[in-house]
């Protein structure tokens, strides 16, 4: 299966893209973790990165587009990979297109997952994600058995720095106005399921498989 997950921030990609990927065995690529993960190591890119992330704008398409090739050529996505935040502009669904083409694939299909915006700002700023291995909370709707700590590995959970709600509203923005015209994009290659994702967690997941068929 090589899959998009397709959504605005707080939709529930990245919660869903690691149930997906246990379940069937195959990667969960974020860009989002792969750019934090740069800022924590401190590296040129993660250095670039911060500037747009902070300010709730996205990172130029170059700089995205080489990480994914680079990472979609690793041996463990072989066999199929779920992309999280990626694409999220047309350009960037443009290369991907071409970098499926050239490992002699094509993409099974774009999963969108549509919430009104409300929803969206209360599930963004209740966030708390563990700085240990990333997994990922919300004070309300999936809290932690005990307050600021991980059921996982009993990591530290933290607020992302992009979280606060003048960055959210930013962040909504840039989807609007860039990522969203993706829907259009691939309802026209015939590979677009829509899904409402403001059911609970669950819920979604399970009409995500039906959707696919799995
Ligand atoms: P990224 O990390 O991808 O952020 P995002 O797209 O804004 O998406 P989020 O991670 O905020 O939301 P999500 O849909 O994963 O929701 P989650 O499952 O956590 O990107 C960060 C930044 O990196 C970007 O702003 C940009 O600067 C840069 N970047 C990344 N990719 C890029 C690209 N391709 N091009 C350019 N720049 C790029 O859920 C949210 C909360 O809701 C959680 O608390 C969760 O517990 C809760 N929740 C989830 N599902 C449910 C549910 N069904 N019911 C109730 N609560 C739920
Ligand atoms: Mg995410
Ligand atoms: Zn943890």
């Amino acid at each position: 299966m090589r899959l998009v997950l397709l959504g605005p921030p707080g939709a529930g990609k990245g919660t869903q893209a690691v149930e997906l990927a246990e379940e069937w065995g195959i990667p969960h690529i974020s860009t989002g973790d792969m750019f934090r993960q740069a800022v924590k190591d401190e590296t040129a890119m993660g250095k670039k990165a911060k500037e747009y992330m902070d300010k709730g704008l996205l990172v130029p398409d170059e700089v995205v587009v080489g990480l994914v090739e680079e990472r979609l050529g690793f041996q463990d996505a072989a066999e199929g990979f779920i992309l999280d935040g990626f694409p999220r502009t047309i350009a960037q669904a443009d290369a991907l297109a071409g970098i499926i083409h050239s490992m002699g694939y094509v993409l099974d299909a774009v999963v969108n997952i549509v919430v009104p915006e409300e929803i969206l700002v209360k599930r963004l700023a209740g966030r708390r994600v563990c700085r240990n291995c990333s997994a990922t909370y919300h004070i309300e709707f999936n809290p932690p058995k005990k307050e600021g700590v991980c059921d996982k590995c009993g990591g530290e959970l933290y607020q992302r720095d992009d979280d606060k709600e003048e960055t959210i509203r930013k962040r909504l923005k840039e989807y609007n106005e860039k990522t969203s015209p993706l829907v259009a994009y691939y309802a026209g290659k015939g590979i677009l399921r829509n899904i409402d994702g403001s059911e609970s967690a669950d819920i979604v997941l399970d009409n995500i498989r039906k959707a696919l068929g799995r």
